[in-house]
């Protein structure tokens, strides 16, 4: 069954016409009106607790969106995801990153092939590398164990094994360093190897594509700084692995392919932290603790997949942000961690989101008539709040935010932790509450001050609770994130999975870069850009 545009799906003229009626009903009086309304709009999975109680909704608003869901078919395309489909229509590709976190004894077959047997066989070799380099067992080129590990990758294969390693930090082995190469911008290049003896140090050279200039201009930077500390080429054998899709582009670098993790087109660079992606993060961790990782990861894809909409947490953070994206108008939504291990976790949503959702046309190449993703931002808890929430409490923008708090920290300290989560339930309060002008001036302050002190309320958030941050829980985490990305762009009707617009900036720089060497003929470009070619030449004295 075709399924209509997005403003022709009658849920979707329900609940514009619910929101006329509801935009004027503010939290506190949906809170008043219903004492079990913070227990009720709850819903709990794989270790995750979510209260969404304090969006602008009513139990009206909720069937509707779960009408549109329904309308939008979001089970039959989550099910043909699941099922190795080929949803990725732009570059007719299957979507699987739920296999990779199968567990050994599931099969899933795809043009002919288990491809859960296929990442079980890759896991196992990472596996066994991971031990010989957290055992010593892995000797470099002048016969010393590793123990300085180098990730060179970007977008995908960086933000995943970064973000990952900052949040699992507590659980690395801390004999071993971990470095993240992205930038091709020397000094990250510089800055990461500098302290480093290179007779121990490994480099993971990451790309899916292995033809990402910043990754084989950073590679090849990694090449010549252990060729001229080692003095001999025959030691990158030793010193370089390589996470691919292209073993040809990989042999072609002059990696043994003997020393290559594989992986798929059907895993996306933003979906790839738990593919063989992942391998900094499994030598940081350890097989065992990666296991976990990915247990969680499909612990939320088992939730996703079977349970009812109004308890299924992804579904329902995907629902909220069309509803708050399209409805309210909300065109920023911020991700604020209370837990300092996840301080990367707002980049690497970044990645996974408006990678995914910055789109302006449906599936059939239709422009869209409506809001597509959202910007996603965000800042650990409480950094944010002594710099920009003031924006979010009395600014006039509406900005919907993600609070995430841990029962447990992993470094208990006197009484920090209790403090610091006292700020996620005092924010989350004050957004949706905020306080009445007859509040302050009861306070008795000035009539003329009053205004400036006022806060609105009515401020949507969700909160997100877990007991402490564990590999386990983290999976669930970024599978939360990955599975409402897939609702809100099955309800926009666009290619979640595709990311052409990052296209044409590559292929104008592949242009420039010749032109910046020197006096080169003629420039073509505009104005503008030839100027400022012009004035780099100049500021660079060549
Ligand atoms: O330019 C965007 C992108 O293609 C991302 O989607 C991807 O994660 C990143 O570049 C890196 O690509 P690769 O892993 O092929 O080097």
């Amino acid at each position: 069954m075709p399924i209509p545009p997005l403003r022709e799906r009658p849920a979707y003229a329900a609940l514009a016409e619910h929101h006329t009626q509801l935009q004027h009903r503010h939290l506190r009086d949906l809170f008043a009106e219903d004492a079990q309304r913070g227990e009720r709009l709850s819903a709990e999975a794989a270790g995750l607790y979510l209260d969404y109680s304090k969006n602008r909704v009513t139990d009206q608003t909720l069937r509707l969106l779960f009408d549109l869901a329904e309308q939008s078919q979001l089970q039959q395309g989550r099910d043909m995801m699941f099922a190795g489909d080929r949803i990725n229509v732009s570059e007719n590709r299957s979507v699987l990153h739920v296999a990779l976190r199968m567990p050994r004894d599931a099969s899933l077959t795809v043009d002919g092939v288990d491809v859960v047997a296929q990442v079980h066989e890759v896991l196992d070799r990472m596996a066994d590398f991971a031990n010989k380099i957290r055992t010593g067992a892995w000797l470099g080129h002048t016969g010393r164990p590793i123990r300085n590990i180098v990730n060179i990758g970007i977008g995908g294969s960086d933000l995943g094994p970064v973000m990952a390693y900052e949040a699992l930090r507590h659980y690395t082995d801390r004999d071993l360093t971990f470095r993240f190469v992205s930038n091709v911008d020397a000094t990250d290049f510089v800055e990461a190897t500098r302290d480093l003896d290179a007779e121990q140090t490994l480099f993971i050279v990451s790309s899916k594509t292995f033809g990402t200039l910043e990754t084989l201009t950073n590679a090849t930077s990694a090449r010549d700084w252990l060729i001229a500390r080692l003095g001999d080429p025959a030691a990158v054998a030793k010193h370089f692995v390589a996470v691919s899709t292209n073993a040809e582009r990989v042999a072609q670098f002059g990696i043994d392919t003997a020393n290559m993790f594989g992986f798929w087109d059907w895993v996306g660079g933003r979906y790839s932290v738990d593919s063989a992606i992942g391998l900094s993060t499994m030598v940081a961790l350890g097989p065992e603790q990666f296991g976990e990782l990915l247990a969680g990861f499909h612990a939320m894809d088992e939730h996703f997949r079977t349970a009812p909409l109004d308890r299924n947490l992804p579904a329902l953070m995907g629902l909220l942000t069309v509803w708050n994206v399209d409805f309210l108008g909300a065109q920023s939504i911020g991700v604020m961690p209370y837990e300092q291990y996840l301080k990367r976790f707002p980049a690497y949503l970044q990645q996974l989101t408006m990678e995914s959702n910055g789109k302006h046309v449906t599936l059939d190449g239709t422009t869209v008539d409506y809001q597509t993703g959202p910007v996603y931002w965000g800042e650990p808890g409480t950094n944010g709040q002594h710099s920009f929430y003031q924006l979010l409490h009395q600014g006039t923008r509406l900005i919907p935010v993600d609070l995430i708090g841990f029962g447990r920290s992993l470094n208990p300290l006197r009484d920090h932790h209790d403090i610091l989560t006292s700020n996620v339930f005092a924010q989350a309060q004050a957004l949706a509450f905020g306080k009445t002008e007859q509040e302050i001036l009861a306070e008795g302050t000035s009539p003329d001050v009053a205004p400036h002190r006022v806060m609105q309320g009515n401020r949507p958030s969700n909160v997100l609770l877990a007991e402490t941050l564990t590999p386990r829980i983290l999976g669930a985490l970024v599978a939360l994130y990955e599975h409402s990305v897939f609702t809100q762009g099955t309800i926009w009707g666009i290619d979640s999975f595709d990311q052409w617009g990052v296209e044409l900036g590559k292929v104008l720089a592949v242009a420039i870069i010749p032109e910046l060497g020197g006096t080169e003929p003629a420039l073509n470009h505009d104005s503008s850009t030839n100027t400022l070619i012009r004035r780099y030449r100049a500021l660079k004295g060549g």
